[in-house]
C-alpha cells in the first residue's frame, strides 16, 4: 500500500472512533522495560511506530504479544542495551528508550537518532540532563555510547520544554537514587499520560501536568495495566477534514479537554463544536472564516502537529490569514503540494501567508512526513476531482487506517 486515492467534494457525515495516542503509547512502551514483569497497555494504536517500538523491545529481551487492542509486555528478561540500527534510524522517538535502558541496565548504545524532514531535531537537552544524573556519553562513528555507575537524582532546568527530553528524564529518575526536579518541563498530555502510567507502577511523582515535576526514586516498579488515552492529533486531523469537506461528524472518544487551543482555532473559523458524552460533535459552516493569525506553541498552545492540517483548512477559508511555526524549523513541506492543488499560499520565513478562498482541485501529490501527509489527505477530501497521495507509509506511522476511518464518515478513499 503506497498511495491513498481520494475522490473529493463529498461532505462528511457519520461518526468515527478515535484511536489511542501514538505519542502517549511510545514513551509508555519504553517505560515498560523499567518493570521486571508484565505491563498490559490497553487501547494501544496498531500503527507502524508502535510496531517499530515492539521490535526494539523484543530485541532487548522483552516478550510481547497483542491481545486485541492491548499490548502485553513481559520485560522480566531484558538483557540487552544495544538498540538495533534499523529500528533506531527508522524511528527517531526510539530516543525515549535511552533513559529507560540506563535505568534498567546502566548502559545504552544507539545510533545517533537523525533529524527528519521537519527539522534537525538535536538531542542536546536530553544529553545535558542525563549527564547531570551521572551518565557518561561517548560518540564514535555516529553511535552513541551511554553508561552510568548509578543514576543520581538532580535539579534540572530545561532551556526549552522538550517533550522527549522531559520523558527521558522521567524514565531515568523514577528508579534513581534521591530526588529529581524538572523545571520548565513539557506539559503535553502525552507527558502527563507517561507520569500516570509510572505512578500506576509505583513511581513517586509530584506536579503531574505542570511545568515543575518532582520525582523521588523508588527501588522497584510493579506490574500494572494502563489504558492509552485517545489521540488528540488524530481527532484534530479529522476535525480539519470535516472543516475542508464540509458536513457534520461525531469524533467518538476525542480527548476534548486536551484540545482547547485546536477547538478555539476551529471555532474562530466558524465551526460549530459541541462536546458530547461520546466525544465531539462538529458541524461545518458553508464557508469557513479566516482565523487571522495562527501561531504554534508548546502545550497548552496551538500544537505544531496540527499546523499542517490547519494550513490545508486555511487555504479554503475565506479571507487572508497567516500561520506561524515556531517549534520546528522546516515544517512547511506541504506548501508546494497544496499550491499544486490550487492553494494561493507562500512561505515567508517562519510564516505561511495564505490568500484563502481557494477551490482546491485533485492532483497527484507526495507525502514527505507524517502530519503533512495526513493534511494532504484532508485537503483532498475538499478538492474537486481525484487526488493520489503517494508516500502513504509516512501516514501509517501515526494513523491506524486513515482510509477506513474516513470511509466511516462517507468519504470515497481507498489505498493501493
Ligand atoms: C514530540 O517530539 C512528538 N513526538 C512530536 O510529534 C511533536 O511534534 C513534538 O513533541 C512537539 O510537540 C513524539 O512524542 C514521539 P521536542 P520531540 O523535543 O520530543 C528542539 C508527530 O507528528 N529540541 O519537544 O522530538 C527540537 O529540534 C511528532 O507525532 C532541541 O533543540 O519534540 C524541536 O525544534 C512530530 N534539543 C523542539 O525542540 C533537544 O534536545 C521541540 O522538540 C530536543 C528538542
Amino acid at each position: 500500500m503506497d498511495s491513498i486515492q481520494i475522490d473529493g467534494g463529498i461532505p462528511l457525515q457519520g461518526q468515527v472512533k478515535i484511536q489511542g495516542s501514538k505519542n502517549a503509547a511510545l514513551p509508555i512502551l519504553a517505560a515498560t522495560i523499567l518493570v521486571r514483569g508484565n505491563s498490559l497497555i490497553e487501547n494501544c494504536p496498531k500503527i507502524a511506530d508502535v510496531f517499530q517500538m515492539q521490535a526494539l523491545l523484543t530485541h532487548l529481551g522483552c516478550k510481547i504479544s497483542w491481545e486485541g487492542n492491548s499490548l502485553k509486555v513481559d520485560a522480566s528478561g531484558v538483557n540487552g542495551s544495544r538498540m538495533p540500527s534499523e529500528e533506531v534510524k527508522a524511528m527517531r522517538s526510539s530516543i525515549s528508550l535511552l533513559g529507560a535502558l540506563l535505568a534498567r541496565t546502566s548502559e545504552a548504545v544507539m545510533d545517533f537518532p537523525g533529524g527528519c524532514v521537519i527539522g534537525a531535531r538535536p538531542i542536546d537537552i536530553h544529553l545535558d540532563a542525563l549527564k547531570q544524573m551521572g551518565v557518561v556519553f561517548e560518540e564514535k562513528e555516529d553511535v552513541l555510547y551511554a553508561r552510568t555507575t548509578g543514576l543520581e537524582g538532580s535539579r534540572i532546568s530545561l532551556r526549552f520544554p522538550s517533550v522527549g527530553a522531559t520523558e527521558n528524564i522521567l524514565l531515568a529518575a523514577v528508579l534513581a537514587k534521591g530526588d529529581t526536579w524538572i523545571q520548565n518541563a513539557a506539559r503535553e498530555p502525552e507527558v502527563e499520560a507517561l507520569c500516570e502510567f509510572l505512578a500506576h507502577t509505583g513511581a513517586w511523582i509530584e506536579g503531574i501536568g505542570t511545568d515543575t515535576l518532582h520525582v523521588r526514586g523508588v527501588s522497584r516498579l510493579t506490574e500494572t495495566k494502563f489504558r492509552i488515552p485517545s489521540d488528540r492529533i488524530v481527532a484534530g486531523t479529522y476535525l480539519t477534514g470535516c472543516m475542508i469537506a464540509g458536513g457534520s461528524v461525531l469524533l467518538k472518544d476525542a480527548p476534548v479537554s486536551q484540545m482547547e487551543a485546536v477547538l478555539r482555532a476551529a471555532r474562530s473559523m466558524g465551526v460549530q463544536i459541541q462536546p458530547v458524552d461520546e466525544g465531539l460533535f462538529v458541524q461545518t459552516p458553508d464557508t469557513l472564516l479566516s482565523p487571522g493569525h495562527l501561531k504554534t506553541a508548546v502545550y497548552p498552545g496551538f500544537p505544531t502537529d496540527m499546523q499542517s492540517p490547519f494550513l490545508a483548512a486555511m487555504t479554503v477559508a475565506g479571507g487572508e490569514s497567516i500561520l506561524t511555526e515556531v517549534i520546528f524549523e522546516n515544517r512547511f513541506r506541504i506548501v508546494e503540494p497544496l499550491r499544486k492543488m490550487g492553494a494561493d499560499i507562500r512561505v515567508s520565513g517562519s510564516d505561511v501567508l495564505i490568500k484563502g478562498g481557494s477551490c482546491l482541485r485533485g492532483a497527484e501529490v507526495e507525502a514527505r512526513e507524517l502530519r503533512g501527509g495526513a493534511a494532504l489527505v484532508m485537503a483532498a477530501l475538499g478538492a474537486v476531482g481525484h487526488t493520489t497521495v503517494t508516500g502513504s507509509g509516512f501516514i501509517y506511522r501515526g494513523y491506524e487506517n486513515i482510509g477506513r476511518d474516513l470511509r466511516e464518515l462517507g468519504a470515497r478513499v481507498y489505498s493501493v
